[in-house]
């Protein structure tokens, strides 16, 4: 997109990330869930957001459909958009590792080139990209918004797993087999990396 925006200037803030960490007492940075419709990002990442709350973490959930109610409205489903959704949506996600916040994004993501663009926005340790895999039969047995039937009779087009694309992460921090293991397994399995990454402290509190 065309940088529309001139005479502006970084503004330095006096409280920083560090000063909201060392608050917080708790690492901050981005949780990205991609994969499949219905492969489980939403059910996994609100779990793993209520586990957080409960140890008192600070954390925030960006959920697909209710970004696209939103601050991102305006987009539909074609590359283009698609990418412009994944952009905005890697903007706001900094804005909250910025404020000493581990936040947690849904999104089917489909393109590494967008993904590794949020990655790229990011500071080293500051992006965990998490792969929910689900075979695309699995999902489309699961359908929990009927989306896929809808795809298969031709009613929505571009439908990722369809007849879009969607590719795999080449190198995820995380994999999880949302097909093999239940969303409270799964969560747990994100919370032992956070704390084996040192985002959060362990059982130990370490
Ligand atoms: N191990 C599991 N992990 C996650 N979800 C599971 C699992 N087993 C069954 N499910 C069910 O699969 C469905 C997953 O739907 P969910 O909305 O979480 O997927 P999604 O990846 O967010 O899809 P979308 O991209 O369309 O938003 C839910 O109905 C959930 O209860
Ligand atoms: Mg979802």
């Amino acid at each position: 997109m065309k940088n529309m925006s001139t005479n502006i200037t970084w503004h330095n803030t006096t409280v920083e990330k560090g000063d909201y960490r060392k608050k917080n007492g708790h690492h901050s940075g981005v949780l990205w869930f991609t994969g499949l419709s219905g492969s489980g990002k939403s059910s996994i990442a609100n779990q793993l957001n209520k586990l957080l709350y409960e140890k008192g973490v600070q954390t925030y959930l960006l959920d697909g459909d209710n970004v696209r109610h939103g601050l991102n409205h305006d987009l539909g489903f074609n590359e283009a958009d698609r990418k412009e959704n994944i952009r905005r949506i890697g903007e706001v996600a900094k804005l909250f590792a910025d404020s000493g916040t581990i936040v947690l994004t849904a999104f089917i993501s489909p393109y590494q080139e967008d993904r590794d663009g949020v990655r790229a926005l990011l500071g080293e340790n500051e992006f965990l990209e998490i792969h929910v895999d689900c075979p695309l039969s699995a999902c489309e047995k699961r359908d929990p918004k009927g989306l896929y039937k809808k795809a298969r009779a031709g009613e929505i087009k571009g439908f990722t797993g369809i007849d879009a694309p969607y590719e795999s992460p080449d190198k995820p921090e995380a994999v999880v087999k949302s097909d093999q293991f239940n969303v409270q397994e799964c969560a747990e399995q994100i919370l032992t990396l956070l704390e084996d990454k040192n985002w959060i402290k362990g059982k130990e509190g370490a």
